[in-house]
């Protein structure tokens, strides 16, 4: 049975059942203290908590989970055996107070055995010591004494805190043939009776309802219904895995193996996460799908491929998992851009890092590698410590992590101590030329431009090298320079091809655009380079800002006309903007500001980028900040007749490329000024 009759299988057994069918919950949980969906049940928390009411009593769906990074994490483990996973899919059907143990378990065995026809005789169950009701249960619907286990394997719960309760596991036998015992049984199924919630101080209080959570890994069943031992030779990853035979035009073979499964499974992970709204970053879950993201890139190469791969493996993803998850193909314009420009700028560091580890393992003594060159390798080529590790490992050498940290925590101080200074330094150069930044809003990938100041430690060098953290000025640029509240562009620097430094952000000096980060090889004053910015970021930032606009039109519609920007920032995680009214707003009032703003996206309205002369656009009626200064020419942005606004940001073209728009959080920064938060885009959605 494949993967698409099994989750359908799932599912119309559930719904004739009683049980509402529901679409699997984003990977993005909703729960400060998780990276990830970690488990089906995650987005159900509340209403298992008993603080959100229960939609349906009866619900059942398959939900996408990523285990990686945080408290529960298998990423080190994947490629290695055939039953870890990244990402995966759970089945779960769930209670919300209506049936209790029974009811759970007669369904569990009635699926399996009855519908699934599996051998009831190659099935065991486990219960907890205490739990001597659903031990009772087992004997009369399956005729089967459970083996009574502790809390280390019956009692469940997603975190520290919150609802859990006892389990009862079902395991199949995959064969005698296994001398592991781990290897041979395997955990199908369990049912959690949640009917505790538990404090900060470990303390259990019943919850308000008895409630069931199952949970049962998609790709368990897939290998046991297709007579498979490990879970990357069912259909799905068998797709997966021959297309990226073809594309690194290697098979697979038993060496080799593990990197196969390495890239089928991150493929996944970095796919989902992306399409679910993830951007790969430096901090939090961006980090780790840009790690995850790193690794296979890092297997591919093992396989001796170089450059693009998850990006050219994506619509294989499409084609085995769209049917199921429609996400896929609707964001497979942006997710394919943000991988490529990760691949695209992990490439060259990659091959670079690689000479560096090369030249450094015969010098290692004693089996360990020194910190300091750990993080050469992470500061300079991108590496991600564990990638470090990951490579490493598979000659016996371990890297001297305590090294690493201390070198970690000096760049950290070097770099605090150096931003401090920076902007009047740039300020003393006052025979700098104004940066020509007209580029910024057509940003073209042939632009030429030179370098003109190279700033290093707080001091203007001629030329910096490879693993410099600096600061350069150029004559021209693509790059938009922090301002009017818009934060600037990363992107890169590159040379005949090859980048030659990683931009984090653009800052702005007063009409110098400064380009700050870390060299990949090394720069001189007047190099010539060209200007290529981070797209997917830009485009989050565009939403960003034009959705602002609107934001700030829905304020004077549903508030008041006098409602007032005091502030803004945007950024492509979310837009922070400040405004005059005296009050807080009611949940009906954001609602409302939400459900315009969203009406006007979905309008799909022109959005018009003008030149014209100040006069003009005061004619216009072009709403400007007040005690803001401005030229003889200025741009003015106009969404539909909805807002028009004097801005110099970059937007997007038509309203409807913001796609969503999402209202957080409102509250009071000081006494008659309000902040109001929103998200856009797929971190919206
Ligand atoms: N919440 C339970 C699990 O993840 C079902 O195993």
């Amino acid at each position: 049975m494949k993967y698409n009759d099994i989750r359908k299988t799932f599912l119309d057994f559930f719904e004739s059942h009683g049980h509402k069918i529901v679409p699997s919950a984003s990977l993005i949980p909703n729960d400060p203290t998780l990276l990830f969906t970690v488990a089906g049940m995650v987005p159900w928390k509340g209403i298992l908590q008993g603080t959100e009411p229960a939609f349906a009593p009866r619900v059942a769906d398959v939900q996408k989970c990523i285990r990686a990074g945080g408290k529960h994490n298998d990423l080190d483990e994947v490629g290695f055996d055939g039953r870890h996973h990244t990402f995966f899919e759970m089945l779960g059907n769930w209670s919300f107070g209506d049936y209790f143990k029974a009811g759970a378990i007669e369904m569990s065995w009635e699926l399996l055995t009855q519908v699934l026809k599996l051998d009831p005789a190659r099935m065991r169950v486990t219960t907890h010591v205490t739990d001597e009701e659903s031990t009772e249960i087992w004997r009369k619907v399956a005729g089967k004494d459970a083996i009574r286990l502790g809390d280390k394997d019956n009692w469940w719960s997603a975190g520290d805190t919150g609802p859990c309760g006892p389990c009862t596991e079902i395991f199949y036998d995959f064969g005698e043939e296994f001398e592991n015992e781990d290897d041979r049984w395997v955990e199908i199924w369990n049912d959690v009776f949640m009917q505790y919630d538990r404090d900060a101080n470990g303390n259990l209080s019943p919850l308000p309802k008895q409630n069931v959570d199952t949970g049962a890994g998609l790709e368990r069943w897939a290998a046991l219904l297709q007579n498979k031992v490990d879970n990357y030779d069912t259909d799905l990853f068998s797709n997966i895995i021959r297309a990226t035979e073809d594309i690194v035009g290697v098979k697979k073979t038993d060496i080799n193996t593990p990197s196969f499964k390495v890239i089928a499974d991150h493929l996944r992970a970095v796919g989902f996460a992306i399409a679910d709204g993830v951007i790969p970053s430096n901090t939090d879950r961006g980090y780790v799908i840009r790690r995850i993201l790193r690794r296979a890139m890092r297997h591919g190469q093992m396989l001796g491929h170089r450059g693009a791969l998850l990006s050219k493996l994506y619509p294989v993803l499409i084609a085995e998992m769209g049917d199921a998850y429609p996400e896929l193909a609707r964001e497979e314009k942006r997710v394919v851009e943000i991988i490529q420009n990760e691949e695209n700028a992990f490439a060259d560091m990659l091959q670079n890092g690689m000479k560096l580890l090369d030249a450094e393992i015969p010098k290692v003594q004693n089996g360990i590698l020194p910190g300091t060159v750990a993080f050469k390798l992470f500061d300079t080529y991108g590496f991600p410590l564990d990638l470090t590790q990951m490579i490493l490992r598979e000659k016996n050498i371990d890297v001297d992590v305590a090294e690493f940290e201390r070198a970690m925590a000096e760049q950290k101080e070097r770099s605090r101590a150096n931003t401090k200074g920076t902007r009047t330094l740039w300020e003393s150069q006052t025979q700098l030329p104004a940066t020509d930044d007209s580029y910024k809003y057509a940003p073209d990938e042939n632009l030429e431009s030179t370098v003109l100041a190279i700033l290093r430690d707080g001091e203007f060098v001629q030329s910096a090298n490879a693993g410099d953290n600096i600061e350069v000025a150029l004559d021209k640029t693509n790059f938009y320079g922090t301002q009017g509240g818009q934060v600037g562009d990363a992107g890169e620097l590159i040379a005949n091809g090859n980048a030659v430094m990683t931009v984090t952000e653009a800052a702005r000096v007063d009409n110098v655009v400064i380009h700050k980060g870390t060299l990949t090889a090394d720069l001189s004053v007047g190099d010539k380079i060209k200007t290529k910015i981070n797209m997917a970021t830009r485009q989050q930032t565009a939403r960003a800002h034009t959705a602002t606009h609107l934001l700030q039109a829905a304020l004077r519609h549903v508030l008041n006309e006098d409602v007032e920007q005091r502030g803004s920032k945007v950024s492509p995680d979310s837009v922070r903007f400040d405004f005059s009214f005296g009050r807080a707003m009611t949940a009906d009032e954001k609602q409302a500001v939400e459900d315009l703003v969203n009406k006007w996206i979905a309008a799909d309205m022109p959005v018009a980028h003008e030149e014209m002369s100040i006069d003009d656009a005061k004619k216009r009626g072009a709403m400007a900040l007040f005690g803001e200064k401005y030229g003889d020419v200025v741009k003015v942005i106009t969404a539909g007749d909805i807002s028009c606004e004097l801005c110099g940001g970059t937007h997007v073209y038509h309203t409807g490329e913001i796609m969503h728009a999402r209202v957080n959080k409102e509250k009071s920064i000081s006494s008659g000024i309000r902040r109001i938060t929103m998200s856009v885009g797929t971190l919206a959605e």
